[in-house]
């Protein structure tokens, strides 16, 4: 086994608040590993975590073989939020192009031939090469949200972190986005927060519930006792496109 990400009794507080506790975890290469959880549940701060965004108040991380943020290139992020900073006008083919900077690279860097020719690859993959000369303030979310992920790719990196990717996109995208990252699961590590449990269920190859503390990481096979756990309430699963109620209704649940 080649594990390429490990957490040790891993603590994380933003001042007084505790957002993870005691997570202990092990992603082995080539896993396409489905992060599930309540809001709040500290899901986007085990990505940022790894991406090395979030220093551990205790405990250990190793991101392929070293602390994280040390390994240029090798980590591709999607995050949930994109703060686009409006005054500076860059258009789609700009953005992506950023992606093929690192922090060693970042002063000074001019974009080779075969940058160029890595982004052009990546837009048509992701079929946003139309909208390449469009400046990304215009973009609607789904469009956004293709561009971020083509950014996160473009330096094809060993590990792939997506933070809720599919949340704005329409469903033929979304099942287009999970062919690509199928494919792109044979050489690298998926890492991905979702809410939609059917995708979740149907596409990943293990799953963690997380809710500050680890409740489950393991084979994705949900059932009504470990949604329970995680989420202390129902919570529906679309398995095969067809919604049920996994858990029943608890006595004092008020419906809205
Ligand atoms: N920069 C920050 N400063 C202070 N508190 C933060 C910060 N980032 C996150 N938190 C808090 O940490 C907890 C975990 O947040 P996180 O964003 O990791 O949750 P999440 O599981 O991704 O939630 P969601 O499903 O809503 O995206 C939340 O209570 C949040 O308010
Ligand atoms: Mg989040």
């Amino acid at each position: 086994m080649n594990t390429v990400v490990q957490l040790e009794n891993v603590d994380v507080y933003y001042g007084n608040m505790q957002a993870l506790c005691n997570i202990t975890l092990n992603i082995e290469a080539r896993d396409f590993l489905g992060i599930i959880g309540p809001n709040g549940g500290g899901k986007s701060t085990l990505l940022k975590l790894i991406a090395g965004l979030v220093t551990p108040s205790s405990g250990k991380v190793w991101v392929l073989g070293r602390p994280p943020g040390h390994a240029p290139g090798k980590i591709g992020y999607v995050p949930q939020r994109f703060n686009l900073n409006r005054e500076f006008p860059f258009s789609v083919l700009e953005t992506i192009l950023t992606g093929r900077l690192t922090k060693n690279n970042l002063f000074l860097h001019r974009y080779t031939a075969q940058d160029e020719l890595a982004v052009n690859e990546i837009m048509r993959r992701l079929d946003i090469y139309d909208l390449k000369d469009r400046q990304i303030i215009q973009l609607s979310g789904g469009q956004m949200q293709r561009v971020l992920i083509a950014r996160a790719l473009v330096m094809e990196p060993e590990i792939l972190l997506l933070d809720e990717p599919t949340a704005c996109l329409d469903a033929n995208s979304k099942s287009h986005i999970y062919s690509i990252l199928k494919d792109l699961n044979q050489d690298m590590t998926i890492i991905m927060v979702s809410h939609d449990m059917g995708v979740i269920s149907s596409h990943v190859k293990s799953l963690a519930c997380l809710n500050m503390t680890m409740f489950y990481h393991g084979l994705p096979e949900l059932n009504d006792t470990l949604l329970g756990q995680v989420y202390g309430c129902p919570v529906e699963l679309i398995a095969h496109g067809v919604p049920h109620r996994v858990l029943p209704h608890h006595q004092e649940e008020v419906h809205v």
